[in-house]
């Protein structure tokens, strides 16, 4: 991958001195390609899709199916009906949460490393509908450890809902052998692709996969765009969580007929501009390659372990070979507090990278820690940036430890 290329074609880059962008585990930057197709719906063809009859419509509604034929096959979903365009991958999971329908005593079953995203909306429905939980080690999942899947199974568990990657430290679960196993005992699975899509070739069919769910703009898309992939049959069962124009047939004073996917799940206007951004951000990294960035991004981390290993007062989360943890990079400084260590490396050498808990409070509070400091990297990053990040991380331990 020609990566001097790549950062051609997004703006940040161009600037005279542009920063250290490592936090695109929380947003990606946008390439030029991006951000003209927006331009070109906003100024070519700025009107509704799926609804009005004349040109400009009718062309945003081209575009529109377009963008979700390039999702689908992006993911290997050959029914692009399949895939849902949502706000984000928060209002993904919580479309299906809601609209499962879940009833009193029906078990789900998470891991202990789950976002929040994919934690709150179960423990505000096991309160509310007395569902029933269990959890899973996301570590011996990671290790290949599948019996506690298997007990938990064996207990009964009508949804099983998993991070694929993790956020924290960037490792992911086998979710494969996970769903065969669940499909064998009843269960439906849903995963949460947020950190494993914008990184790794994936294809949902082989997968098997019921539900997945992400955000576009952690894969180059617009902020506020997310998706949400389901069976056919399974999302035909699921509830809209917002109903109204658009997502209805036909409606009398007494009755709506909702129709069906992916309708069902997109009423009122929608985020045009962000759908269409997202399809040409699914091309440029189709264009790329899968393979080539998730190897591009292990190299990068294999570099950061290598330069960050033997620093003094420096501990790193998760599995110790870098190539377990794709584009992360987790890391804290003892007696430091992860916000000030990013404060600092921004302050120094114009290093962006996330700290605090990301949003998966229960796993830090339960291991005793304030959160951490994440470095995550992308396409764009090159090796060069990896050894100013090294050198400013080793300063801050050096200078601001005991
Ligand atoms: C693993 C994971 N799940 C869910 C989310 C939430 O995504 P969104 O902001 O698109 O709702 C994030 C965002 O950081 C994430 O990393």
């Amino acid at each position: 991958m020609d990566v001097t290329r790549v950062r051609k074609d997004f703006p940040l880059f161009q600037q005279e001195k542009p920063p250290i962008y490592l936090d695109s585990a929380c947003q990606s930057l946008r390439p030029r390609q991006v951000i003209d197709a927006m331009n070109e719906y906003y100024c070519d063809f700025p009107a509704c899709g799926g609804r009005s009859v004349h040109r400009l419509a009718t062309e945003v509604s081209i575009r529109l199916d377009k963008a979700r034929e390039d999702v689908a096959s992006f993911v290997g979903v050959k029914d692009a009906e399949c895939v849902m365009f949502t706000k984000n991958a928060t209002e993904s999971m919580n479309t299906v949460a809601k609209g499962l329908r879940l009833e009193r005593g029906d078990r789900v079953v998470t891991t202990d490393m789950e976002h929040n995203s994919n934690h709150v909306p179960w423990v505000l429905l096991a309160k509310e509908k007395g569902l029933r939980r269990g959890y899973l080690s996301f570590q011996e999942l990671e290790q290949g450890n599948l019996e506690p899947l298997k007990e938990e199974l064996e207990k009964g568990v009508k949804l099983l809902s998993v991070v694929h990657t993790n956020n924290v430290d960037g490792s992911s679960i086998p979710l494969k052998k996970m769903v065969e196993l669940a499909h064998d005992h009843g269960a439906l699975v849903m995963a949460d692709g947020c950190q494993y899509a914008p990184h790794n070739p994936l294809d949902l069919t082989d997968m098997d996969v019921d539900l997945y769910a992400w955000s576009m703009h952690k894969m180059l898309g617009p902020s506020g765009t997310g998706i949400l992939y389901g069976k056919r049959e399974v999302l035909e069962k699921v509830e809209p969580l917002v109903t109204g124009g658009g997502g209805v047939a036909i409606t009398t004073y007494d009755t709506a007929d909702i129709l069906p996917i992916p309708e069902r799940f997109e009423a009122g206007l929608q985020n045009y501009a962000g759908i269409i951004g997202s399809g040409a951000a699914v091309r440029y990294l189709q264009d790329i390659g899968m393979e080539e960035i998730s190897e591009h991004e292990r190299r990068l981390n294999v570099i950061a372990t290598d330069g960050l290993m033997y620093v003094r007062n420096l501990s790193m989360l998760g599995p110790a070979d870098p190539r377990r943890k794709g584009g992360i990079f987790s890391f804290n400084l003892k007696g430091m507090l992860p916000h000030d260590v990013a404060m600092i490396l921004d302050e120094i050498a114009s290093v962006l990278i996330r700290s605090g808990m990301h949003c998966v409070h229960p796993y830090f509070s339960s291991h005793g820690l304030e959160g951490c400091a994440r470095a995550s990297f992308y396409l764009y990053n090159t090796e060069e940036e990896l050894r100013r990040f090294i050198e400013s991380v080793k300063y801050v331990a050096e200078k601001f430890t005991d």
